[in-house]
């Protein structure tokens, strides 16, 4: 393998988690091992608070923090470590959802108040579509939390996983001491207020007397009876299973007091995959194949409205990606270069001249890219399982400006190119459905059109609940089934049909009165 050595030093992965379970500041404390930054603090919080949903100076200025915080690279024991930056508010899933498809691991925060919640689930379910290695770190152990037994019950049956404790906790709250690493045998203290270095005991024996000394008698007897409870249950971890995503291991902790994070992080660039071999829609492409290939995960505008210059995000899957060399552009079929390629630090941007698998490339755009596009060196494919899920909310775009028609065109089309929304035509006609997961994507949008292309849009409430995209071996039978039903059909942006249900009743109805044609929830980009 020609770039062997560069490959088996990086790991690429995402934190995921529901909104304030802890994400940033687990970044934070992950960038801090790395050196990435120095000081706490540094890493700002990309949630969008629900007081200034409709400020929109509040979501420019997250624009900006999501493009200078989108890949943090750092090195951590010799590894290369990207860290892909999730957006926190729900509004936003899809793009989640799409960063999720470039990375090869998962670090999943769960709150061990909160236990499992609403946006935990759904981001889990799209790990397991894709059989993404997940570790599992549960958050705030210096509060009063749910039993931890309890805990990892809720967390396999609510999002079923299989887990695998690799450190214990002695109790939480007020009473929390710290957790026992059941991988390296020893205890790790916890002092509250502490920041890196933890006192951590070697306990090779639980029976050993030191654990009355640093526990009290009472809690060194709970975490006898509890560690032998878990290894009689679980036994040693099996890195397999855990890097074809059926086993999560678990680690309990506390982000913002930095402890438990080490033991993590530790763990993590032990067991979690290096860049991994990927389906396209020829081939199988492995990371280790020297010519080079990518696809573009996510497309973010500019900051500046007066240039058009958007921001492509490739992740590399194999060879090496080299500055102002010709690479194919599948979709377009056309050879382009870039001059001036840059990587993603914590805080600064750096013109780059190569990258390999696994790395994320900034490539501006001034409108050739779309989500799922592909760069190779000449073969034609493209990457699959690039999702696309259904909206949840439908509204019809009604231009209020005749004279800039053509803008609001150009607008929505580079909008949803960019993974905004998703526009649907209806049947026969040219009314166009925006699709969104949450109501700040419909103000985000009329917002920049106006801003970005002079556009003043409104939106009309359509009362669909969700779209199902539509496929069927008989095509007469599919033609039919849209005129038929016309009110409720259409296309998506790349000519696809749907079916646009009213409610679930209305779905199921159609469903199983059609049962030749087969309805989707999710689409692949590609
Ligand atoms: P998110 O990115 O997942 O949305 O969560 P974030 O890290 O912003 O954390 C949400 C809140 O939880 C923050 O408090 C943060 O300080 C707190 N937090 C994180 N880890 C722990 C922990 O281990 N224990 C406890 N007790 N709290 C924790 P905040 O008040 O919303 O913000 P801030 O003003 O403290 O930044």
């Amino acid at each position: 393998m020609k770039y062997e050595k560069e490959i088996n030093r990086r790991k690429t992965f995402a934190i995921i988690s529901h909104p304030d379970a802890g994400k940033t500041t687990l970044t934070e404390k992950f960038l801090l091992f790395g050196g990435a930054i120095q000081t706490a603090g540094a890493v700002k919080s990309n949630k969008i608070k629900k007081h200034a949903t409709s400020d929109f100076m509040e979501i420019e200025r997250q624009r900006g923090i999501s493009v200078a915080t989108s890949v943090m690279t750092f090195e951590y024991k010799d590894f290369l470590i990207n860290l892909l930056d999730t957006p926190g508010h729900k509004d936003f899933a899809e793009d989640t959802y799409r960063t999720l498809t470039a990375v090869d691991s998962v670090v999943l925060v769960v709150d061990s108040v909160n236990g499992v919640e609403d946006q935990t689930r759904r981001l889990i379910e799209v790990c397991r579509m894709r059989d993404t290695p997940v570790i599992v770190f549960i958050n705030k152990m210096d509060r009063d939390g749910k039993n931890r037994f309890d805990l990892l019950e809720e967390i396999e049956k609510e999002l079923k996983l299989t887990l695998h404790p690799m450190t214990f906790p002695i109790n939480s709250g007020k009473d929390f001491k710290g957790v026992y690493n059941l991988r390296e045998k020893n205890l790790v203290l916890f002092t509250p207020g502490t920041r890196a270095d933890s006192e951590s005991v070697v306990i090779e024996d639980l029976t050993d007397p030191v654990l009355d000394k640093k526990l009290g008698e009472k809690d060194a007897e709970t975490l006898r009876e509890d560690v032998e409870l878990i290894e009689g249950v679980y036994g040693d971890l099996d890195t397999e299973a855990y890097l074809a995503g059926q086993v999560a291991p678990v680690f309990f902790g506390s982000a913002v007091n930095n402890f438990g994070v080490k033991e993590m992080l530790d763990t993590f660039i032990d067991i979690a995959p290096v860049p991994r071999d990927r389906n396209t829609t020829l081939r199988e492409v492995s990371a280790g194949e020297d010519k080079f290939s990518g696809f573009v995960f996510k497309i973010h505008a500019n900051l500046d409205p007066k240039h058009r210059d958007r921001i492509a995000f490739l992740r590399v899957c194999s060879g090496k990606f080299e500055r102002n060399k010709y690479y194919k552009h599948v979709r377009l079929d056309k050879d382009l270069r870039f001059s001036n390629p840059y990587s993603f630090m914590a805080r600064s941007k750096d013109i780059i001249e190569d990258a390999y698998p696994g790395d994320v490339v900034g490539l501006f755009d001034t409108g050739n890219f779309k989500i799922g596009d592909t760069l190779t060196e000449g073969e034609k494919f493209y990457f699959t399982g690039i999702p696309s899920f259904s909206p949840e909310i439908f509204k019809e775009l009604v231009n209020k400006d005749p004279m800039k028609t053509k803008q609001m065109e150009k607008g929505i089309a580079q909008l949803t190119d960019e993974g905004v929304a998703q526009l649907f035509t209806q049947y026969g006609g040219t009314k166009k459905i925006i699709g969104c997961v949450g109501e700040l994507q419909f103000e985000v949008i009329q917002y920049r059109l106006l801003q970005e292309y002079g556009a003043a849009v409104e939106f009309r409430t359509l009362p669909f609940y969700k779209a199902c995209w539509l496929s069927c071996n008989d095509g007469k039978m599919l033609a039919d089934f849209m005129r038929f039903k016309q009110q409720n059909t259409g296309e998506d942006k790349d000519g696809n049909p749907v079916y646009l249900a009213q409610s679930e009743w209305f779905l199921n109805t159609e469903i199983s009165n059609n049962p030749d044609i087969h309805f989707a929830f999710s689409s692949e980009v590609i």
